[in-house]
């Protein structure tokens, strides 16, 4: 029976771990004070596409961070609809970087 419960156990742990959702990723916080929150919601539309959407979107694509930071940074336009998104100059890249690896996280 012992034997029978560790495996068990210890997958139930990896689950878990899996599924920590991204709101409660230290990265949230940097979001909301990066002003991203008042444009992007995690699983809704507001004046930019849910993350949950992007994530969906780029899955798979192994440059997926790397061209989503480059939106970030330099702004983007043209892939989601009518409404451009502004560059963000004043944010450093490692921030950026953690952003969209954050962003690819988003699940609905
Ligand atoms: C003024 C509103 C606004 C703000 C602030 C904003 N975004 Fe956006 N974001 C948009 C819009 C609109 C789009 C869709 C652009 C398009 O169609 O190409 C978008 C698209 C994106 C995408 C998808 C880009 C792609 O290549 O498909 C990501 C990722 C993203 N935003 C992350 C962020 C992050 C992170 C921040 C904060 C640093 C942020 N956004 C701040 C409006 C905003």
């Amino acid at each position: 029976m012992k034997n029978f419960l560790i495996p068990l156990l210890l997958l139930s742990g990896a689950c878990l771990a899996a599924e920590t959702p991204a709101e409660q990723s230290p990265v949230m916080a940097l979001a909301k004070d990066s002003g991203c929150l008042t444009c992007h919601a995690l699983t809704e539309k507001i004046v930019g596409p849910a993350y949950s959407n992007v994530a969906e979107k780029y899955k798979g694509q192994a440059d997926a961070a790397a061209s989503l930071a480059q939106s970030i940074q330099y702004g983007s336009k043209g892939k989601w609809g009518r409404i451009p998104m502004p560059p963000h100059p004043s944010l450093s890249v490692e921030d950026i970087n953690k952003l969209a690896r954050w962003v690819m996280t988003v699940q609905k």
